[in-house]
């Protein structure tokens, strides 16, 4: 097969929302009608299995979040559908960020009880910047929730996106009889029941206005069918450019428990969503057609099996085909790697893969090679940007009780931050490693590794730093006098790259006004 026929079938998306809207339960129902698991309960089982095996997972266990974002791949209607799973709580937003960007759309998840929560908001926010077109789904109709008006227009105003229902819902709660299809004109018929099989048929109604559907949905009670025929007037039209730039969203009701809506989801996901799009390097645009092989490290996750102290690096190809096998280049090092291990990400078992499509996401098992970042290609140079990298909000240093072990402590930093589970800082001068997070629960996940996974018992405690800035220069020899002449307020991130700490925010401000050659930046999107 062509790559242009193999990436014009894929379908690379993010599923993402508030805590306890119900993403796991959608993931789980969209598997389902894929065929790609068979009974309905595995995604939730395999978390669990994660939890057993995995010690570091107790706090997320404990706490009822998911920390780690994972990936499935599935096949539907002739395409091959990427799923990338984020975690919900913000204190781990970085890593959904990384996440976002190497997706094409994303699948939102509203509780209606609830509307848009802080975490969509925040969530959303990243992919409006990079106008990621959006599919909303609606969740938990069987429940008493809010009008679905009021909900259209809440994720208006909140999420600057215009709303165009695909489906609408006919009642809700105890009294939610389904979902009449805007497009289709017709009404699918709810039937409660949490284990339903993906294939199964669904009734249909066609004629609403028949006395008997009328008493049998209860129609002349409750108003949706004035709402349909005001829709049907009034809502403005679904255009497809404007949901490729982000601006439209179409929206779904249902309830993913139920399996209600679901299908209806997955099938806008392969008829609109789009195919893998071109890439920014620096050097260029790279189009997911090209023959030669081109992809980003988006995410590292270390330790995966406690086992053996492998990592997997999680590659999103940019272009042309992995063969298993062929050498990769590391742009950043000129290192080759050999990629004879590699995995896919299909439902339940990571499988050695063969062959896969730009728009793929690959995990390659590694020591420490590839870092968050970095490019891999067939030997061109380039270098994708688009990466984030946040300053952090939080700063910390560790203390040890044994300093036998700070080895261990160095080695078990070094790697957590390579997986930008933390952000590592290695002062200019001196040798106490500075610890820097976004949200302060990601002190609690390292503190909680480091003993699990690295044998070192360790005190996270409050830095003088409050602050920091990447530093660059268009000429290397002022960022050198810089550093120099600020030596003690220096660190560097876990691929060297410089930053200016400080302890109040006018202290960056005076270092901007006395050093107008130097850049100070809040975000780093490269290595
Ligand atoms: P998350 O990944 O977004 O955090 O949400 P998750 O799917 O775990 O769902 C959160 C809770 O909402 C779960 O209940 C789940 O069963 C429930 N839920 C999901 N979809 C629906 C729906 O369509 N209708 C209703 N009524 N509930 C729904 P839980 O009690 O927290 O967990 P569990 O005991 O069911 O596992």
């Amino acid at each position: 097969m062509s790559i242009e026929h193999e990436v014009k079938r894929r379908r690379t998306f993010a599923i993402i929302s508030h805590p306890d809207a119900g993403k796991t339960t959608l993931t789980e129902k969209l598997l389902l009608y894929a065929g790609a698991i068979h009974i309905a309960g595995s995604v939730k089982a395999r978390k669990a299995s994660r939890h057993a095996t995995s010690d570091w997972m107790e706090i997320e266990k404990q706490r009822g979040i998911s920390v780690a974002s994972s990936v499935m791949q599935m096949e539907y209607r002739d395409c091959v559908i990427n799923l990338l799973d984020t975690p919900g709580h913000q204190d781990f937003s970085e890593d959904t960020y990384r996440v976002l960007t190497a997706v094409d759309a994303a699948l939102m998840v509203i509780d209606a009880a609830n509307g848009v929560e802080a975490q969509t908001m925040r969530l959303l926010q990243v992919c409006r910047a990079r106008n990621t077109p959006i599919i909303t789904f609606i969740n938990k109709m069987d429940r008493e929730v809010r009008e679905p008006f009021d909900l259209l227009n809440e994720i208006e105003r909140t999420l600057g996106m215009e709303t165009i229902p695909f489906t609408w819902p006919i009642g809700m709660g105890k009294l939610f009889h389904g979902a009449y299809d805007l497009r289709e004109q017709h009404m699918r018929v709810f039937r409660p029941g949490e284990d339903r099989a993906g294939q199964e048929k669904i009734e249909i109604v066609t004629d609403l206005e028949s006395p008997a559907a009328q008493e049998r949905f209860n129609l002349g009670l409750n108003h949706a069918w004035q709402e349909i025929q005001l829709l049907q007037e009034a809502s403005p039209e679904f255009n497809r450019d404007e949901f490729l730039s982000g601006k439209q969203t179409p929206v779904f009701f249902g309830s993913a428990i139920n399996n209600f809506g679901v299908q209806e989801v997955l099938d806008t996901l392969v008829d609109l969503a789009p195919a893998p799009n071109p890439r920014l390097a620096i050097q260029r645009k790279v189009l997911p057609t090209e023959q030669k092989f081109s992809g980003l490290v988006f995410k590292i996750q270390a330790n995966m099996n406690p086992a053996h102290r492998d990592r997997i690096a999680f590659v999103r190809i940019c272009s042309g085909e992995f063969k298993r096998g062929m050498n990769l280049k590391v742009v950043r090092s000129g290192k080759d790697i050999r990629t004879s291990t590699v995995v896919s990400f299909l439902s339940q078992r990571r499988e050695l893969l063969e062959t896969a499509f730009a728009g793929d996401i690959i995990g390659i098992p590694n020591h420490g090679t590839l870092q968050l970042g970095d490019t891999l290609t067939e030997g061109d140079n380039l270098q994708f940007t688009g990466l984030p990298f946040f300053a952090p909000e939080i700063f910390r240093t560790v203390e040890i009780a044994d300093p036998l072990r700070s080895k261990q402590l160095n080695l078990g930093l070094t790697q957590l931050g390579e997986e930008g589970a933390i952000q590592v800082f290695r002062p200019h001068i001196g040798s106490m490693l500075l610890l820097g997070a976004v949200g302060a629960l990601q002190f609690e996940v390292v503190a909680h590794r480091l003993e699990h996974e690295y044998g070192v018992a360790a005190r996270i405690i409050p830095a003088k730093y409050q602050l920091a800035r990447w530093i660059t220069a268009d000429d290397p020899r002022e960022l050198q006098r810089f550093i120099t002449a600020n030596d003690y307020r220096i660190a560097y991130d876990a691929v060297g790259a410089p930053t200016f700490l400080a302890t109040f925010a006018a202290e960056i401000s005076v270092a901007e006004e006395n050093w107008p050659t130097i850049h100070f930046h809040k975000m780093r999107e490269h290595a």
